[in-house]
């Protein structure tokens, strides 16, 4: 375990000072996957996306009742957990939503003081804070609901040694892939219902302290046939960021819907993960069978140096090696980002990932959105759901 996160690895330090610190985020511990095979989903987070064995629980560490795989890549830690009889209220999410998100786990220093602060504010409480010992030290957490049943965990970890959280033993695997460059969680959307955003942008001001510091509206965010609208929320440094998204009216049925329709609900609906050089880690993830949204039109490559304006200078890399990966670029006021996004990574179009390299921009890609959204328009149509 990392103790000491610097903020020149997020770039970013109370960055907003609109935002109320009764909550100090140390940034995000965990993200915990409810799954019908953590064994499986393990192994293809390995291969594909390159992460490693890092810990795990189950029947042979006296878990009787669920399983965990967790794989890590640099800061990244995905936990993957899956229900060992038919008792265990895991089945239930699964059979309802799929496999999915459960728990984003904040990193914080006092998660007794987090579930108090947040409960008070409003926050329907999930798991008061409960002491976890073992012989490498204790870990408090605490946990509240936050939109659909989806949950935010609150970890403290200042008195373990432990390689995960008490119950976990070290997972040692033979099999080892390289990892693919990936290294800390950028941002996780969340999708949410018709009419529902602003009443969970106002939730992540109120309980949580955060601040809405970028808006797209429907005007911004369509295309021919739908649109939606987002709210990007942060907490005070700038490490934690949820964009939250909702379906706006448009010809036919939005991205947004068709999610809500098959996670049954709202919930966790992309993960970004960054890194230092997308070219590479495109290549590899590519190679390893990630399937990614079919690529952008020629006219898309062509107007890039028009779009970048001024930046278009700094950008360091060729826009032929763009192409051929299909990553897409787009710049603000502040530098360049590049960007790309995966297909949904089960079989219900549900969660998906984003990878993101930030050459100085702090923006989510507006100027893609469009480029993005009819790509998913013609995955939409492919599945018979636009
Ligand atoms: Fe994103």
């Amino acid at each position: 375990m990392e103790k000491e996160l610097k903020s020149v690895d997020y770039g970013l330090e109370k960055i907003f000072e609109g935002a109320q610190d009764f909550l100090p985020l140390l940034g995000t511990d965990y993200v915990e996957f409810y799954v019908g095979n953590a064994k499986q989903a393990a192994h293809y987070y390995k291969t594909a996306f390159g992460f490693q064995s890092f810990a795990y629980k189950g029947l042979e560490t006296g878990s009787r009742d669920e399983v965990s795989y967790v794989v890590k890549q640099d800061k990244i830690k995905l936990v993957l957990t899956s229900p060992l009889n038919s008792k265990s209220p895991i089945n239930d999410h699964i059979v309802k939503h799929g496999d999915g998100v459960k728990m984003i786990a904040l990193w914080v220093e006092d998660a007794k003081r987090a579930f108090e602060e947040t409960t008070k504010r409003g926050a329907r409480a999930y798991m008061e804070p409960i002491v976890e010992k073992d012989e490498f030290g204790e870990v408090i957490r605490s946990g509240i609901h936050t939109y659909g049943d989806t949950i935010h965990l609150f970890v403290e970890r200042k008195n373990y040694n432990g390689i995960f959280l008490p119950g976990f033993v070290s997972w040692e695997s033979g099999y080892n892939p390289e990892p693919t460059g990936l290294k800390y969680i950028d941002h996780m959307v969340g999708n949410v219902g018709w009419g529902e955003m602003n009443t969970w942008v106002k939730w992540y001001e109120d309980v949580m302290g955060f601040e809405n510091f970028l808006s797209f509206d429907d005007k911004q965010i369509h295309t021919e046939y739908s649109a939606l609208m987002s709210k990007v929320m942060s907490n005070g440094n700038g490490r934690v960021k949820f964009p939250i998204n909702e379906p706006a009216e448009g010809k036919k049925k939005s991205q947004i819907e068709e999610y809500l329709d098959f996670y049954e609900g709202p919930g966790v609906q992309h993960l970004a993960l960054a890194t230092d050089d997308i070219i590479e880690t495109i290549k590899q993830l590519r190679s390893r069978g990630v399937e990614f949204l079919p690529p952008p039109p020629q006219s898309y490559y062509d107007d890039i140096p028009k779009r970048l304006g001024e930046h278009k200078h700094l950008l360091k890399e060729e826009i032929k090696d763009l192409q051929e990966l299909s990553i897409m670029v787009d710049a603000d006021e502040e530098g360049y980002l590049l960007q790309i996004f995966t297909k949904p990574v089960e079989d219900r179009p549900t969660l998906f990932y984003e990878i993101i390299q930030r050459m100085g921009a702090r923006g989510f890609g507006a100027g893609n959105f469009k480029a993005l959204f009819e790509a998913i328009e013609r995955e939409q149509a492919n599945r018979g759901t636009l």
